[in-house]
């Protein structure tokens, strides 16, 4: 199912884009409980319009160290995952989403704790402009968490599947994760079968989070266009 809320007429630059849909996830947050939160420059926008309710909840859990000092110099206390057995509903961006709420995520290198949080929530909400949505994921490089000694291995595994991966920088050194691993980018995949994909790529000796939500997929995508935040329900 599809709606849409009107923007004004001018174009929209993509942060206003951002801004529109970080606001439009307000609508999903529910007063008096915790709130997942991801990582990323749309979630930045949800952060900053969810301080102005932070009065009616009772806080959030976090998928990044980005995140939790972002929600904590506005105010919002942040929770221990562990100490929160379920969320209603977790809000965060994606590289890509394609029509089923299958996404590409990791861009900025959060995925596996972007995958903890979502898989203790009932309900994925997906915030992005609508330059995220694909027919077919792939298109973006393919980020995957590994521990650095199995980065060669991955990605020879990669190639043998006609990917070309490579270990993501920083300043010339290989990029450190909140979790102390090395995040690997793959382009050049076509990946039709998410769930397939994302559950065969799990099982490779030293991969920790691949970048596909298939399992943790949105049930909920709010996308930036130039019409306005169009809501898509799978
Ligand atoms: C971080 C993510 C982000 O949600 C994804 O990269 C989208 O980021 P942005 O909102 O900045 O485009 O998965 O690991």
């Amino acid at each position: 199912m599809t709606t849409s809320t009107p923007a004004n007429a001018s174009p929209l630059t993509q942060d206003q884009l951002k801004t529109l849909v970080g606001r439009a996830a307000l609508q999903y947050v529910v007063p008096g409980e915790i709130v997942g939160v991801g990582t990323g420059s749309t979630v930045n926008k949800f952060i900053d319009a969810l301080a102005t309710m932070k009065d009616q909840i009772k806080g959030a859990v976090s998928s990044s160290v980005a995140s939790t000092e972002r929600l904590q110099a506005l105010g919002i206390p942040v929770f221990d995952s562990n100490d929160v057995p379920r969320l209603s509903v977790y809000i965060d961006g994606a590289d890509e989403i394609d029509g089923h709420g299958n996404m590409v995520k990791g861009g900025g290198a959060a995925l596996t704790r972007e995958k903890i949080v979502a898989a203790q929530s009932e309900r994925f909400v997906c915030i992005a402009d609508e330059s995220k949505l694909v027919q077919t994921l792939g298109a973006f490089a393919l980020p995957v968490e590994v521990i650095p000694m199995s980065t060669q291995r991955v990605i020879a595994q990669f190639a043998a599947k006609g990917g070309n991966a490579s270990v993501r920088l920083k300043d010339g050194q290989p990029l450190v994760t909140d979790n102390g691993q090395y995040i690997v980018d793959v382009t050049g995949l076509q990946i039709v079968d998410p769930l397939a994909f994302e559950a065969e790529v799990s099982q490779w000796p030293g991969v920790v989070t691949v970048g596909v939500f298939a399992f943790q997929r949105a049930q909920v995508c709010l996308l930036g266009t130039a019409n306005g935040v169009r809501t898509l329900e799978f």
